[in-house]
């Protein structure tokens, strides 16, 4: 089920696991080292809007149009051509160079490319440390990253060494300014468990955390392989539903004020995934409110 005000990401796994996709107009970065398939996520998202009808806008500066036709043939998503044909995919092949502060402006070439609401953004990678000299790298990425958010949603590759626990003062920003983080991540062992993705940063929502192992299959592309505990820690659980009532009725109770505690109960109840009974919280939120709703009147 698609959710209102998310964007699937078109990856298979993960929207259950992001409570229903991204956010609607809002910058999402896929980060990892060379060959974790960043690239293969973006074309992916890409995908999934393209065969529903959307538009997508691709800054590529590491493929050309060429290139990424080819990768996309032999993953077995032959409709990208015609999603090229028809207008819906725009490729544009752009190299650091061009971008050289200020000559061209990210959001402008976005902008002119689709005159459609709210399209898929891909910027593949994010070459950040070429186009802005240091002074000015704060304002200009968060005013682009603002005005991407206003065109469409947007997803952002950030190209990382391999071994980058730490993270590196290039993507510290881009990092900190972004609404979602995803950390994709290759061992390279050869095992199963060898990819790894971790979402690390989920503003507004709720968010499965651990390390999700993934595979690259012919024809589908990324697929998540949470275990069945990862899925169980995600799914908003029921059992305590009297104990949110009975909360939910004493708070309503308390008036005006009350009520507004009452709602924030409601929204808890839904989005409980844990195990654990909500009895203690639910008593220690009540007393603490009543006192202070005491201490209003
Ligand atoms: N058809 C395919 N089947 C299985 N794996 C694939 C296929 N195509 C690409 N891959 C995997 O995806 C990796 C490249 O992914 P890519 O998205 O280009 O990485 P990145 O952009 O992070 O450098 C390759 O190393 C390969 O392991
Ligand atoms: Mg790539």
């Amino acid at each position: 089920m698609i959710r209102k005000g998310r964007v699937s990401t078109g990856i298979y796994g993960l929207d259950d696991l992001m409570d229903g996709g991204f956010r609607e107009n809002t910058i999402n970065i896929v980060r990892g080292g060379t060959g974790v398939g960043k690239t293969t996520f973006a074309l992916q998202y890409s995908l999934y809007g393209l065969n529903r009808g959307e538009k997508v806008i691709y800054v590529s500066f590491e493929m050309s149009q060429e290139q990424i036709l080819r990768d996309c043939r032999d993953i077995g998503w032959k409709e990208i051509e015609d999603h090229i044909t028809e207008g819906n995919l725009k490729v544009i092949h752009l190299f650091g160079e061009d971008l050289t502060f200020p000559s061209l402006d990210l959001q402008e070439i976005v902008k002119k490319s689709i005159p459609t609401q709210n399209p898929r953004i891909v910027v593949d990678p994010l070459t950040y440390p070429t186009f802005y000299s240091e002074k000015e790298k704060r304002k200009s990425l968060s005013t682009i990253f603002q005005e991407l958010r206003r065109l469409g949603t947007a997803v952002i590759v950030l190209e990382e060494p391999a071994d980058g626990n730490q993270i590196q003062e290039s993507s510290a920003m881009p990092l900190y300014l972004a609404d979602t983080v995803i950390y994709l991540q290759n061992l390279g062992f050869g095992e199963m468990y060898d990819r790894t993705l971790r979402i690390t940063k989920h503003r507004g929502s709720k968010h499965g955390e651990g390390l999700f192992p993934y595979s690259i299959e012919t024809g589908f592309g990324i697929v998540l392989r949470p275990s069945e505990k990862q899925i169980e820690r995600v799914k908003p659980k029921t059992k305590f539903d009297d104990k949110f009532k009975e909360a939910i009725e004493k708070a309503k109770s308390m008036g005006t004020l009350g009520e507004l505690l009452a709602a924030r109960f409601e929204a808890l109840r839904k989005n409980w995934t844990s195990d654990e009974d909500p009895s203690q919280i639910l008593a220690l939120v009540l007393d603490e409110e009543k006192r202070r709703y005491g201490k209003r009147s």
